[in-house]
């Protein structure tokens, strides 16, 4: 019969996906603090790498600014969830802004991890990309002591003092697999080298690649929701090619999606980076919807039930005004 010739169209939809607790922490920091204090507040760099959630932040009465010497003397700015460098906090008191600090606490843990072993006097190799503002923040707590280690040409340019005192530490979004391959690179040549005390690589990037993994072997195209700049997002673009995945893209909005990837597909798999709000994916599925994939699966791997507290300095000026 002509209808099981038709293609069995359908969409898998990953679980877990989207917002994470630290991505979700540090927007509805800026949403209250624009509450707590009213507009203009300052937001150093993007407060996480989504376009959508920059905009409408932006609407509500923020300014996103490069670098703390755009924010006028003594205003408020909130620093962004990758984390800054000490400097970055040196400069903010030079300046005598008002500062509440986003940075995610799995972030701020890494940081803590390298400022740590920099006092003991470790080599500290840093898996991460560079120009990340994560990466940045890192190396910033001991740029003496920290050597970053982006690609595997990376490896061989690496000169440590003593191979029996080296760590490597990573970037919180990296993909697990690489940065694994990496890790046995390096200890091809510093068969020493430690291990971090615990995964650098936090819950939420590690889950979210699980199940584009567990996914993607069945699907022609994996949309990935999210922005370029992004590096959790990209990362699962790459793990879905990488578990079998016919095609997938990064695209921002559903009107991103060019009708000619989906020419031939039946199966459309779809998930989005830690800096994404559902809403955005829920477009997607409309959209695919009203070109015939109705029918949506939820692949589920993991249940996510981490939240964390606003950051205190946030906390204690919400409670002043109450
Ligand atoms: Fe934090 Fe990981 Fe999200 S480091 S901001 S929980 S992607």
């Amino acid at each position: 019969t002509p209808a099981s010739d038709a293609p069995r169209k359908r969409v898998l939809l990953a679980n877990p996906r989207g917002y994470c607790a630290g991505v979700d922490r540090a927007v509805v920091t800026v949403e209250k603090a624009l509450e707590t204090y009213g507009a203009p507040v300052y937001v150093r760099k993007e407060i996480v790498h989504n376009k959508y959630v920059v905009r409408t932040l932006e609407k509500r009465g923020a300014i996103f600014v490069d670098e703390t010497d755009e924010v006028p003397e003594g205003a408020l700015v909130v620093f962004s969830a990758h984390g800054v460098s000490p400097a970055v906090h040196e400069s903010a008191r030079e300046r005598q802004l008002r500062t509440i600090d986003a940075t995610c606490p799995l972030v701020t843990k890494v940081h803590q991890e390298a400022r740590r072993f920099a006092r003991d006097d470790y080599d500290i190799l840093l898996i991460g990309h560079e120009g990340h503002e994560e990466v940045e923040g890192t190396a910033g707590e001991a740029p003496e002591h920290v050597q970053l280690v982006d690609r595997a040409e990376d490896v061989d340019k690496v000169e440590v003092r003593d191979p029996n005192k080296v760590i490597w530490l990573s970037q919180t979004t990296l993909s697990v697999d690489e940065t694994m391959e990496r890790v046995e690179q390096l200890k091809d040549r510093f068969p020493q080298l430690q291990d971090p005390p615990s995964d650098d690589i936090c819950y939420a990037t590690q889950n979210r690649q699980v199940a584009v993994k567990a996914m993607a072997p069945e699907c022609d195209l994996v949309l990935v929701v999210g922005s370029q700049n992004s590096s959790n997002s990209k990362r699962l673009v790459e793990v879905a090619l990488g578990a079998g995945a016919k095609d997938s893209h990064l695209i921002d909005f559903a009107d991103e999606i060019d009708p000619s990837w989906l020419e031939g597909v039946e199966t459309v798999g779809v998930t989005s980076g830690a800096s994404v709000p559902d809403i955005l994916v829920m477009e997607v599925l409309r959209y695919l919807a009203d070109r015939g994939w109705e029918q949506v699966d939820e692949v589920t791997t993991a249940n996510e039930k981490v939240a964390f507290a606003l950051p205190r300095e946030l906390r204690k000026a919400m409670s002043d005004v109450r």
